[in-house]
């Protein structure tokens, strides 16, 4: 037996051991899908994790993900086996920031985006991903504004599908900011007739240009009806796609499109998480039992 087929024996075997599941986001490096029970988009993974009944969960994936899995599953056990993956935008809003505008505004319904800490949650009314964002906001009542954190594209995005008057926080992801209208055009002139997808991380200017927007979750379904996609998002999107349908073709809008804290998990970290079960994710009450209900707010409004 090779090392890395020794290395997945070795995880297969601690996963059968301690009961674990092992979530896996669409963005994780390659070598990790073979070991994942499930791999999905922000909304996805949060269901899997409300539903399982396993007593040790393994996210591959970033903090807030790992935090709302958690959140979601509070008897469960969850490793983030790279403790230091966070979320940039996730860093663009503070609980405190959130309660400070909050009063500022007056009566407002404040949305927070899923890519947010359990605390920012904790502050606001409900939570949606890219999946459900427009859903949620349309889920509200007509008449009272919305402040949006802490995306500014995607609450802009949110804006133009819903006609709802959206305050928007000037938070970012740095991933999918720098893509360009520009880029659309290029793409077009080198894959001639291939459908090109967007996040809606993305500008508002670059979803106009695009044929599809969706979240990860959409991507993938999008590949089962297109052997050829250009995909406006982080560039493991691609591989992804490649690990379920081997003879599509699909190509990023920017090779240079990486999330680095996405990078982060490797096969050997994960089996390190399994073998010791700590650097536990862990939420505080009361900041839990509100961010838990803005994450299930949310889930029943989609
Ligand atoms: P999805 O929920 O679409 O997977 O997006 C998560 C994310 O962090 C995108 O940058
Ligand atoms: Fe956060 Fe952007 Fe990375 Fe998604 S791609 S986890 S929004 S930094």
């Amino acid at each position: 037996m090779n090392d890395r087929a020794a290395l997945l024996a070795e995880i297969a075997e601690l996963k059968t051991r301690h009961h674990a599941v092992i979530l896996c986001h669409n963005y994780q490096p390659a070598e990790i899908f073979p070991v994942a029970d499930y791999i999905g988009d922000s909304l996805e993974l949060a269901r899997k994790a409300a539903e399982t009944d396993s007593e040790l969960i393994v996210f591959c994936g970033v903090r807030f993900m790992a935090e709302t899995a958690k959140l979601l599953s509070p008897r469960a056990r969850v490793i983030l086996p790279a403790p230091a993956a966070g979320c940039q935008m996730a860093d663009m809003v503070s609980a405190e920031a959130l309660r400070a505008r909050r009063e500022e505004l007056g009566d407002v319904a404040a949305v927070a985006y899923v890519n947010t800490t359990a605390a920012v949650k904790a502050e606001s009314d409900i939570c949606c991903t890219s999946a459900n964002a427009v859903r949620v906001v349309e889920s509200l009542p007509p008449d009272r504004p919305v402040l949006f954190v802490p995306d500014r594209n995607l609450a802009r995005w949110v804006a133009h599908e819903s006609g709802r008057a959206i305050i928007p926080w000037e938070g970012f992801c740095y991933v999918h900011a720098l893509f360009t209208v520009a880029d659309v055009a290029r793409a077009r002139r080198e894959h001639p007739g291939v459908p090109v997808a967007c996040h809606p991380e993305c500008p508002l200017e670059v979803l106009e240009a695009a044929d599809h927007v969706a979240s990860t979750g959409g991507m993938y379904r999008l590949a089962r009806e297109h052997a050829e996609l250009v995909l406006g998002t982080e560039v493991g999107m691609c591989d992804r796609i490649r690990f379920d349908f081997p003879e599509n073709r699909c190509w990023p809008l920017r090779r240079t499109a990486v999330c680095r804290n996405m990078k982060l998990t490797t096969l050997e970290l994960v089996r390190d998480a399994l073998a010791s079960r700590v650097e536990e994710v862990t939420v505080p009450e009361p900041v839990a039992g509100r961010a838990r209900a803005a994450i299930e707010r949310m889930l029943a409004a989609s």
